[in-house]
């Protein structure tokens, strides 16, 4: 398959992208909220559930992974790559290496993970990864981003884009304007306007393929901490104005993360996007809290019971992949959540 198939098969319309990749610490997180201990083999436990779910066939194009889980065998023997593929869905692989603090601009963050990537790339596609992701992230505030942040998280995401399209695997590049905050809507607006350019300046600079990769950004939405709430329709509109303006068309697919937003919120406003959607681009999800948070309740209740996890899981895929086409309802979401 070339890099814009992948892309394509990954964001198909009533698909989308299960973004499975918390790292150890992050994952510690969303186990402590449910009372199960932070082990390897919990952590396969709930992914393997989820890997085997019905959803899966219909709704999911393709699945980040983290280190720890693309090497591990599901109890049947199958690497948990085998069994993504199995139901269609492609494998992917998380492979920067964490936001670290950007030496001389207090409470900013570098994605690293540069060294040694070209490496390690062969090793996941040798594992049976198709897709990467890389995720840089900006942090609101009366000072923040700075230029400098803008500039460094753009290059390192261009570089990485283009080892990963070198070794034949599309890139995520996710640049990612966190939801913390009391900003309004149109700050928001403004700061992803200012990173989205200079990520793709960059990866012009760094001849990425804008065909063969994928964009994973937030929408345009108040800070969690702003009193203004905003609709989804303000939410769609002004979201789609600033893809259409900051995102070369040849891109193929736009994949939002949850970033914080409830699951109802997620799905919400992706159908809300898709409704007035008049542009060539599949536009779609790729969520980790907003696929994941039933059913990780559900797996805290009872971790054997397979069936409620998944069940909790499938309802919310199905949700978001009527999102991705626009058709979703909040009358679908009761009927087919009872
Ligand atoms: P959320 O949907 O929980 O924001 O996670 C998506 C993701 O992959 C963040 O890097």
């Amino acid at each position: 398959m070339t890099l814009n198939e992948i892309a394509k098969k990954i964001c198909a319309k009533g698909k989308g992208i299960l973004a499975a990749d918390e790292s150890t610490g992050t994952i510690a997180k969303r186990f402590k909220s449910i009372n199960v201990e932070n082990l390897e083999k919990n952590r396969l436990s709930f992914r393997q559930t989820l890997f085997n779910s019905s959803a899966m066939k219909d709704y999911i194009g393709g699945v980040i992974l983290f280190d720890e889980t693309i090497r591990q065998k599901t109890t049947l023997g199958l690497s948990i790559p085998e069994l993504i593929s199995k139901h269609g869905a492609v494998p992917g692989i998380k492979v920067d290496k964490g936001a670290k603090p950007l030496a001389g601009f207090i409470d900013e963050t570098i994605t690293e993970g540069l060294d040694g990537l070209r490496e390690r790339l062969k090793e996941y596609y040798d594992l049976g990864a198709r897709f990467t992701k890389w995720r840089a992230v900006y942090k609101i505030s009366n000072k923040f981003p700075s230029a400098q942040s803008i500039k460094s998280n753009a290059h390192a995401l261009a570089r990485y884009a283009a080892l990963v399209q070198e070794a034949k695997m599309v890139p995520i590049v996710e640049p990612e304007v966190l939801m913390d905050g009391s900003h309004n809507i149109d700050k928001c607006y403004q700061v992803t306007t200012a990173v989205l350019n200079e990520c793709y300046n960059e990866l012009e600079i760094y001849k990425v393929d804008l065909k063969g990769m994928v964009l994973k950004p937030n929408m345009i939405i108040p800070g969690s901490e702003c009193e203004d709430k905003s609709s989804a329709e303000e939410i769609a509109k002004k979201t789609l104005d600033c893809l259409k303006k900051n995102v070369p068309s040849e891109v193929p697919g736009i994949a939002f993360l949850s970033g914080g937003q409830s699951e109802i919120e997620s799905s919400k406003n992706l159908n809300e996007i898709n409704k007035i959607n008049d542009t060539n681009f599949l536009i779609t999800f790729s969520y980790g809290r907003g696929l994941q948070a039933s059913a990780l309740k559900e797996f805290g209740k009872n971790q054997e019971n397979l069936e409620n996890i998944q069940k909790a899981f499938n309802h919310r895929a199905k949700m978001n992949g009527l999102s991705s086409k626009g058709r979703w309802s909040e009358e679908l979401e009761k009927e087919s959540a009872a």
